[in-house]
């Protein structure tokens, strides 16, 4: 473990896992910090100081001021949003001159991604994915048919507006006539765009070649997913997912970099389960005790502020998604939240029809019904806790439970919004 240079970090449940968190905890210790997938959909919470973040395309490394923060190419980029953020952390006065960069081959989100995301979900009504019209699946749509304009597309004005002119009348087309919507203007997102790469102009980089070339001077890397395993497009509850690989397949392509080059892999789960937007959720519940863990684990989403369903951890759900991004150490976050329930279940198995399973089928999902085990409840609070032995008893008895049922070992322990509410596991080498 003492030579790894990288470690893949990602989500193992429908994301909002606090990822941020815990790659804010880790930042000190990693060169670079690249982000592999996703765009302003994903909402990284981080407490600094007297200030709190929610990174939506940022990587959460940004606040070490000797960590170089990169946006990499299978990510979709929205500049706005980059802006506003970049703007928030000059207010705080977090220099990220020559710290961040962005891949030129990111694709751009443009208003007719977000116009066109927006028209979709309303068209589909009832069936709707409840995405966050952030214009995601569009841009990778475009990414996919091979009409995408990407970031590297900027550094010549011609190419970019040429590609802009081309795509907008297809756009406009749908929005018009399939949507009954408003055309977007030609001429106003063109001279958005235009001052962006002004802008962003020294931020262009070969992100692989960055990379490959940090990993040979033995820099240390860390891959930051966003979302989580359930939201994969190939291996999450499809259609209900997004349209990026969050899991470890994801870093190779997101990043260009080879697979023997993830040294290293941690997966983040929460200390129960929550999901946005609409989809199937075995352990939801819906009574007090799901409003309890809404409201003692400020289950508010980052980007859109939406209510998060909330439900008790699924074990054979992350032992599902372990198991497929190849992940043998969780960092486990929110314990604190459940540090006033009198019990605690934990998803066990499920009765599909009339039978029973112990195993996590994400085609199935929504015929699932969760069996619990019943556990004791601490109702002390762990916040201040230092080790694992700090504990109270029945909590290191729903950690153990955890680490057999998902045949993973907690490394790290998350146990309150702070840097210093954070347990490492001797085991854990970096
Ligand atoms: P999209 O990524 O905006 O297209 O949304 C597709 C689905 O993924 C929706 O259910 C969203 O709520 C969900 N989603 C997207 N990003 C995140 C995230 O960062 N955390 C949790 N859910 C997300």
């Amino acid at each position: 473990m003492d030579n790894n240079k990288t470690l893949a970090l990602l989500g193992l449940q429908w994301g909002d896992e606090g990822k941020g968190k815990i790659i804010d905890y880790l930042a000190q210790k990693f060169d670079v910090i690249a982000r592999y997938q996703g765009g302003p959909n994903a909402g990284h919470t981080v407490y600094w100081q007297d200030f709190h973040f929610a990174f939506h395309q940022v990587p959460s490394g940004i606040l070490n001021p000797k960590t170089v923060c990169i946006i990499g190419r299978g990510c979709v980029v929205d500049l706005g949003v980059l802006k506003e953020e970049l703007e928030q952390l000059t207010q705080a006065e977090i220099d990220f001159k020559n710290r961040l960069f962005i891949d030129s081959k990111a694709h751009l989100i443009l208003p007719y991604h977000k116009a066109l995301d927006n028209a979709r979900e309303k068209a589909k009504g009832k069936d709707k994915i409840g995405t966050t019209i952030r214009g995601i699946g569009p841009c990778y749509e475009d990414k996919y048919s091979r009409i995408g304009i990407r970031f590297g597309d900027l550094q010549d004005d011609e190419v970019f507006l040429e590609k802009l002119k081309r795509n907008l009348a297809q756009k406009n087309f749908l929005l018009m006539e399939l949507h009954n919507d408003e055309p977007l203007s030609e001429k106003q997102i063109g001279k958005e765009f235009i001052k962006y790469a002004e802008f962003f102009k020294d931020m262009i980089i070969d992100g692989s070649d960055y990379i490959n070339t940090a990993y040979e001077q033995g820099k240390k890397i860390l891959f930051e997913g966003a979302q989580g395993t359930l939201l994969d497009i190939d291996s999450g509850t499809y259609p209900f997912v997004t349209s990026s690989s969050p899991t470890a397949g994801g870093v190779c392509n997101g990043i260009g970099i080879g697979p023997t080059r993830i040294d290293d892999l941690i997966g983040v789960a929460k200390a129960y389960t929550t999901r946005v937007g609409m989809g199937p959720f075995p352990t939801e519940l819906f009574d007090d005790t799901g409003l309890m863990l809404q409201k003692q684990g400020s289950e508010f989403g980052a980007t859109t502020g939406r209510a998060r369903r909330c439900g008790w951890f699924d074990a054979p759900l992350v032992r599902y998604t372990a198991r497929i991004n190849g992940i043998k150490q969780l960092a486990l976050t929110k314990l604190d939240v459940l540090d006033r329930f009198e019990n605690i279940y934990i998803g066990i198995g499920y009765r599909y029809k009339d039978e029973k399973t112990n195993n996590f089928n994400v085609e199935l999902t929504g015929e699932l019904k969760p069996e619990f085990l019943k556990m004791e409840g601490w109702r002390c609070s762990t916040k201040t806790a230092k080790s694992f032995d700090d504990l109270p008893k029945p909590a290191r008895k729903y950690l153990d439970k955890i680490q057999e049922l998902t045949n993973c070992e907690i490394s790290i322990l998350s146990i309150g919004e702070q840097r210093d509410q954070t347990i490492i596991s001797p085991n854990f080498k970096w």
